[in-house]
């Protein structure tokens, strides 16, 4: 028998595609359950983390080399990990994390034009068994999403061939994980949309929400 999916449940996603929203809700519905919840996001949850999230998130589209950004985005994974994801995994909290490493594969593979050979690699050294059993791609048309987003940082800077090779790339990702990965329809009203995830989680996780 397969070992049960972790109750580590990642949201994906281009820019503006509403995965705060969804998350708040989703916890609120485990919650509602009697679950522990921890919600978090990447880059960051950790002091450490947060501070390589400012220097990935702001200045110039130029300001790093590709390899560089990849292994700082790494090593921000590599402490929230540590002090976040698996402790409260190993305490019985679900784990709601605003991105995580199918981003890394996506932005600085499909959108930066890294191997992805190497990114995979990096991304079993670091993540090794805590891959999550659940992640829920938001697809959104990408200039909608843009058009959405409600900051205007490095990210979404780089361009719109950039960010229409890195939907591509999720949509890839989750083809190659159909296990692990739903595609939801984000261009939708709120409702519907937490509908599909509460749905989505309880097919995955054999529960009602
Ligand atoms: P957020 O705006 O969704 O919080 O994410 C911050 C930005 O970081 C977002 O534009 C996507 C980008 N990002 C990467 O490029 N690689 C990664 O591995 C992660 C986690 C985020």
């Amino acid at each position: 028998m397969p070992a049960a999916p972790l109750r580590f449940i990642t949201f994906e996603g281009g820019e503006g595609a509403g995965k705060s929203t969804q998350i708040r809700l989703l916890a609120e519905s485990l919650r509602t359950r009697g679950e522990k919840v921890v919600v978090t996001r990447e880059p960051g949850g950790t002091p450490g983390a947060e501070q390589i999230r400012a220097l990935l998130v702001e200045g110039g589209a130029g300001r790093w080399q590709a390899e560089s950004e990849a292994l700082l985005h790494f090593a921000a994974r590599a402490e929230h990990l540590a002090a976040v994801i698996r402790p409260a995994l190993a305490d019985g909290h679900w784990v709601l994390c605003d991105r995580f490493a199918d981003s890394t594969i996506a932005y600085q593979g499909y959108g930066q034009g890294l191997d992805l050979a190497w990114l995979w690699t990096l991304r079993k050294h670091i993540v090794g068994a805590t891959e999550p059993g659940l992640t829920l791609m938001l697809d959104l048309p990408v200039e909608a999403g843009l058009a959405r987003a409600e900051t205007e940082q490095r990210y979404e800077r780089m361009g719109l061939d950039f960010h229409r090779r890195l939907a591509e790339g999720f949509r890839a990702i989750a083809a190659a994980a159909p296990e692990r990965c739903r595609r939801i329809d984000a261009a939708r009203a709120i409702d519907p949309i937490a509908g599909d995830i509460r749905a989505a989680v309880g097919a995955r996780y054999a529960m009602t929400l």
